[in-house]
């Protein structure tokens, strides 16, 4: 339905420029007005982007920041945001922050007590992920934003994995500002994405390319990058349509439904292990385990190779895993078909003797 839509708009946005740009063009302000209501806020709030990291490196670049401020983020936020990060601190000299934030915590303050024992006076903004994307870990984002607002220190949102997985509004998070990829769980074209900026903030953000003539309070001065494919952005409305048709709420349902199966069917083997909470405010459809003295590395190649199971090698400084995501067409005859392999790997002793 998607690709369907991406091809027809292509066909059209290809035979002139006045279709693309006059006819095309124009019903973005449509697509605007979709994902602000399943974000739950203003359309002129929301700016339609390519992807999360240029929604994001618009605000790390974008805010003013200067030597002496400071920037917190954590050890497990994604590295494309980091390295922004670490290019204007070498740059313009803000100081920043990485906070290490325990593994599957007992309880969410935890973190919420990492992030604020890390606060200066000097703090200006927070940059946190919703979920992050090697554990799966939800992070209790709405305390942290409200934690942060009390004393005048912005929050960026990356919200990558979260936008169209979990079921939540603006509202539920507080935060200042978002950058999602709408490739991901919107199912929408790759190269589609989301910058939400709080409203009164809007004229005080530097668009990534210069747009001086936009008006400074217009949320489509960070939409101001020269010619692109009308067909990826207007096509995110059939995944608008597409997402309202499942309900998000099934979705995100169904995908922590299926998280659990395998989670809980792994974990009563012996030398298995988690660097995913099983409390469902803390995970939905990505989770990571680990097979004592297996190699990730190891143990992934040979998922794909002997049995084209796709999972993902996790290699942190702190921890060590394997992620695994299924989505919501992925069936329980195959989880259990992943489960069989783990299960035969670890009682033949193979993840230590063969794979590590
Ligand atoms: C947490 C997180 N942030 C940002 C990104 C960047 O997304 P994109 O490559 O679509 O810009 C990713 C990609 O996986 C991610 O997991």
């Amino acid at each position: 339905m998607v690709a369907e839509a991406f091809y027809r708009y292509k066909h059209q946005e290809d035979t002139t420029a006045f279709t693309m740009w006059q006819m095309l063009e124009p019903q973005a302000e449509t697509i605007r007005a979709g994902l602000a209501r399943l974000f739950g806020c203003d359309p002129n709030e929301i700016a339609i982007t390519r992807n999360a990291s240029e929604a994001l490196q618009i605000l790390l670049f974008g805010i003013d920041l200067r030597s002496g401020d400071e920037v917190i983020s954590t050890t497990q936020d994604y590295p494309r945001m980091l390295t922004a990060l670490r290019q204007r601190e070498a740059r313009e000299g803000p100081t920043v922050k990485l906070v290490k934030i325990p593994l599957a915590p007992e309880n969410t303050d935890d973190i919420v007590n990492a992030i604020e024992a890390a606060i200066t006076p000097r703090t200006k903004v927070i940059l946190i992920s919703h979920m992050v994307n090697i554990t799966g870990q939800i992070m209790p984002v709405r305390k942290i934003c409200e934690m942060a607002r009390a004393r005048g220190i912005e929050t960026i949102v990356d919200g990558a994995h979260s936008f169209a997985q979990l079921d939540f509004k603006r509202d539920d998070l507080q935060c200042d500002y978002f950058g999602s990829s709408l490739h991901k769980w919107l199912y929408a074209p790759k190269g589609a994405g989301l910058l939400y900026v709080r409203k009164d903030k809007i004229s005080k953000v530097w668009p990534l390319m210069a747009s001086v003539d936009k008006g400074k309070d217009d949320i489509r001065k960070f939409e101001e990058i020269g010619t692109h494919s009308s067909a990826t952005r207007l096509s995110i409305g059939e995944a608008l349509l597409y997402h309202d048709a499942i309900g998000a709420k099934r979705k995100e349902e169904r995908l922590r439904y299926l998280s659990s199966y395998w989670m809980n069917r792994l974990k009563k083997l012996d030398g298995i292990g988690f660097n995913t909470s099983f409390s469902p405010d803390q995970f939905c459809a990505i989770a990571n385990f680990k097979i004592e003295g297996g190699d990730p590395l190891k143990i992934t190649e040979y998922l794909m190779a002997k049995h084209k199971i796709i999972a993902t090698p996790i290699i942190h400084a702190e921890f060590s895993g394997i992620r695994i995501t299924p989505n919501i067409f992925t069936t329980l005859r195959e989880l259990d078909r992943f489960c069989g392999v783990i299960e035969h790997l670890v009682k033949n002793g193979a993840a230590k003797a063969q794979y590590s």
